[in-house]
């Protein structure tokens, strides 16, 4: 494998150590696998950064892509429109009950600035220019833009951008295996639903929306909140008259087991973002997705209309992958093998990861995976990050064919949906690998 030694500036990584490691250089890709220059063969451990859903080069999404390309290849969405982004508008709303606007744009961090938008001017064009904060979660994730930042956690994504921020107002994340009131109880005591209560008695008449990554918190590391952590958060949102925004950005399409995971709490957000696997992880598309309340706020006079949109929102080419990609939800058993390989997947965690003396949880939700390293099981000390822990272990598992990614000191897994089984197998197998060489020193 060469060095990076080419004029790139890669996203979130620290280019010294890049510079000086062994790339792969991904020349194709085909299935779950992704092919190097020489052709190699590693499994797309984490679906191209979440996004991958059906399988890479699919015939179905690619002809699709092809066919529009030949078409239309790019219309603004401004003041006029194209039929590709109508028809994936109308097939979409079918999977999103209860919502009946759809606002695109190319990527989640602009989708979730979009919903951050539309929130405080809804409340501006009901004359409450006074709800205009955003309360959201402990070590959130929403996107790398300079809003989406604000939403999210603390740490090392957002203290340097500090001065550009703004700040939300925060409550309690149901992160179980650190929360200082439940860690050691055998049920969640709620007590992170009772801080966003007491934040919405205290604040609720300045919040314009509570923003929540719905049953998993992604890049905070991959946190997975109890059944009815969605629907509790809903219904403050009810009682304090708040709108709920749920960012679906990596829990939509099926990863969680249900194709959103608000689904999986029957719960209605008043708005709902997308990204990621909306055109199965092939294009870059995004939407923002609303009800009819939240869209009525904004009919009018010319000065109620949402100030934002971007060049190449709802590409029609993006558009025509994504609706391919719902083809195949629709016509398939996806959702259903999806959460057959995820129930095989939590089989072999459990029987070669689980118990690994580096391991202190695995938590799962579908085929969304973290597994969380530390020093010590019993008092959950966590690795010292000059180990780099996580790191090494996603290295060493490029060794067996599999490229995965840490966040920090937790491996994520989160294959496309299309994984096979022996394919799973392969990836615990180079995780359990990994862990045995990082745990040797
Ligand atoms: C929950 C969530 N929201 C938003 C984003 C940002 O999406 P993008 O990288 O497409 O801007 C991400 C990306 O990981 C995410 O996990």
């Amino acid at each position: 494998m060469p060095t990076g030694d080419y004029p790139l500036w890669h996203p979130f990584t620290q280019m010294a150590r890049f510079e000086r490691e062994p790339q792969i250089i991904v020349a194709r890709a085909e299935g779950n696998v992704l092919l190097d220059r020489e052709g190699r063969r590693y499994i797309d451990g984490v679906a191209s950064l979440w996004a991958n859903v059906h399988g890479h080069s699919h015939p179905r999404i690619v002809g699709a892509i092809q066919e529009q390309a030949a078409l239309l290849q790019h219309s603004t969405l401004l003041g006029i429109t194209h039929e590709p982004a109508i028809e994936l508008g109308q097939r979409l709303l079918p999977h999103l009950p209860g919502r009946s606007r759809v606002f695109f744009s190319e990527n989640g961090a602009s989708a979730v600035e979009v919903a951050l938008k539309m929130a405080v001017q809804y409340w501006a064009n009901h004359g409450h220019p006074e709800r205009n904060r955003i309360a959201a979660l402990e070590m959130a994730y929403h996107g790398d833009t300079l809003g989406a930042v604000s939403a999210g956690g603390a740490g090392p994504f957002r203290d340097v951008y500090e001065p550009l921020l703004f700040e939300p107002l925060r409550f309690a994340n149901a992160y179980r295996y650190r929360c200082g009131s439940c860690a050691a109880e055998p049920a969640c005591t709620d007590v992170c639903v009772g801080s966003l209560r007491d934040l919405l008695e205290a604040r609720g008449a300045e919040i314009a929306a509570v923003i929540i990554e719905p049953r998993v918190q992604g890049a905070g590391g991959m946190i997975v909140a109890p059944e009815g952590h969605i629907a509790a958060v809903r219904a403050l949102c009810d009682e304090f008259d708040t709108l709920l925004i749920a960012d679906e950005v990596a829990t939509g399409f099926g990863k969680t087991g249900a194709m959103f995971a608000c689904d999986l709490e029957g719960v209605v957000p008043d708005i709902t973002v997308l990204g990621k696997g909306i055109t199965g992880g092939y294009l870059p598309l995004s939407a923002t997705i609303t009800t009819g309340d939240v869209y009525q706020a904004f009919h009018g006079e010319e000065g109620r209309k949402l100030f934002h949109g971007h060049t190449y929102a709802g590409n029609p080419i993006c558009c025509a992958a994504a609706l391919a990609s719902l083809d195949l939800f629709e016509s398939g058993d996806v959702l259903e093998r999806a959460r057959e390989r995820a129930d095989l997947l939590a089989t072999i965690l459990d029987e070669r990861i689980a118990d690994h003396p580096l391991v202190g949880e695995v938590r799962q939700q579908g085929l969304m995976v973290g597994i969380e390293l530390v020093a010590d099981r019993d008092t959950r000390e966590p690795l010292p990050p000059e180990r780099e822990g996580g790191w090494r272990v996603c290295l060493e598992a490029r060794e067996r064919g599999v490229f995965i990614r840490p966040l920090g000191d937790v491996i994520v897994l989160m294959p496309p949906l299309s994984i096979e089984e022996d394919e799973l197998a392969q990836i615990c197998e180079a995780v359990a690998y990994g862990l045995d060489r990082v745990s040797r020193g």
